[in-house]
């Protein structure tokens, strides 16, 4: 799939096929992740991939936005190993370092034909409790991957654009 189809056939997807993510999908969707710049180098997020009857059915306990995707990747940060800024406290890297990795891989997985969603509607410390995360690690996103069912289509926001010109000042 060339990069043009790849930007203009993704959409959140909400609702999946039962059919499973073949492991060599999966396998390319994570090898392009890990492709991605990350604030120095440092690589401070860390990737769950929630596929056991056992973790799907403890992340759909805690949020509707796991949706019925047969894989659900669960986006952390490392607290102990993300950038600093040295200029200003506080700015740290981790969630940006965690979105690029994550963009990366919700564009391999349309260009392999899976349907994704971005999801940060869940409680974030429930499901660190929920799966034994380590206390420096802070979930980012969730990421359900799946084939998209017959029936699903684009939400009405896929396509409500605000002009460039609203967003995009030339100094
Ligand atoms: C940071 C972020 C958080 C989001 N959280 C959710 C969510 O929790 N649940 C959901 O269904 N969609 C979520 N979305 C998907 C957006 O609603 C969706 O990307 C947007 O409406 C544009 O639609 P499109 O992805 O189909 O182009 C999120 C997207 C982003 C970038």
């Amino acid at each position: 799939m060339d990069w043009n189809t790849v930007v203009e056939s993704r959409y959140s997807v909400r609702l999946y096929k039962e059919q499973p993510v073949e492991e060599e999908k999966l396998r390319k969707v994570l090898e392009t992740g890990n492709k991605a710049p990350t604030a120095k180098n440092v690589q401070p997020h860390r990737i769950y991939v929630l596929k056991s009857e056992e973790a799907l059915a403890r992340i759909r306990s805690l949020t509707r936005c796991a949706f019925n995707a047969p894989v659900v990747l669960l986006v952390t940060a490392n607290g102990n190993e993300e950038w600093h800024c040295v200029f200003d406290e506080g700015v740290v890297s981790g969630e940006e370092d965690a979105a690029i990795v994550s963009t990366y891989m919700m564009l391999e997985a349309a260009a392999q034909g899976l349907g994704t969603c971005w999801v940060n509607y869940f409680p974030h410390e429930e499901v660190k409790k929920a799966f034994g995360l380590p206390e420096e690690e802070r979930p980012v996103l969730l990421m359900p991957i799946g084939y998209a069912a017959e029936e699903s289509v684009p939400s009405p926001n896929h396509t409500k654009k605000r002009p460039l010109e609203e967003l995009v000042k030339e100094l």
